[in-house]
């Protein structure tokens, strides 16, 4: 069953944030134009420092391009496995055609530093502001500083489920623990 309530989420502190995205994960990103709100599917994303800066992909051929660029603001919502198909789904059409929430009942959420809202129904939201554009013209990559993050504290380690690049997917199976051997970024390792 999908939670529909923002109330479990609690502040994931932003200098643990890379967390939420070193594993892979697909994610949905969410704009908000000034007159609607949009919802995109993105496998290319990745953390590029510890003190909460990410790079995702968004190009000029997804309709969320423009809010995007004009708002200079989003949400990544990070869903788990029961939204799976969703998530696909909302990938293959487009926000000029339809209203995604409404068509896949997910539910916006207000959020706390952006006027994207929250996706309530994924395990993890970060609010997002546009750090640095100066590689959207030749990448479409787009680096964003995390101003706030939100988990649900109750989801398990490896909610999230990876984009293998071709329509096939994996969900995370044995969590291997290896803060052991993490000797020289043993501060990494700390709750
Ligand atoms: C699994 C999956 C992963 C995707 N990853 C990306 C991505 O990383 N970057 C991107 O620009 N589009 C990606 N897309 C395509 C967009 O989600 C798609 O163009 C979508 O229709 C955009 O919605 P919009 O036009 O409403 O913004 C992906 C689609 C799927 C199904």
């Amino acid at each position: 069953m999908t939670d529909r309530s923002t109330d479990r989420f609690a502040q994931y502190p932003l200098d643990k944030a890379h967390r939420l995205f070193e594993p892979g994960p697909v994610v949905l990103v969410s704009t908000a134009d000034g007159q609607r709100v949009n919802l995109m599917t993105n496998g290319f994303n990745m953390p590029v420092r510890h003190s909460a800066t990410l790079a995702l992909v968004v190009g000029p051929w997804d309709h969320s391009f423009t809010a995007l660029r004009d708002t200079g603001e989003c949400v990544i919502g990070i869903p788990g496995r029961e939204l799976l198909e969703t998530v696909v789904d909302i990938g293959n059409v487009s926000g000029a055609d339809v209203d995604k929430w409404e068509r896949y009942g997910l539910t916006p959420a207000p959020a706390a530093t952006v006027r994207a809202p929250l996706v309530a129904e994924c395990f993890a939201n970060v609010e997002c502001t546009v750090a640095d554009d100066r590689l959207v013209d030749d990448y479409s990559l787009w680096l964003l500083r995390i101003e706030r993050a939100w988990i649900d504290p109750a989801a398990p380690a490896g909610a999230e489920v990876h984009h293998r690049g071709d329509g096939t997917f994996s969900a995370n199976g044995e969590l291997i623990d290896l803060r052991a051997r993490m000797t020289k970024w043993e501060a990494l390792t700390r709750d």
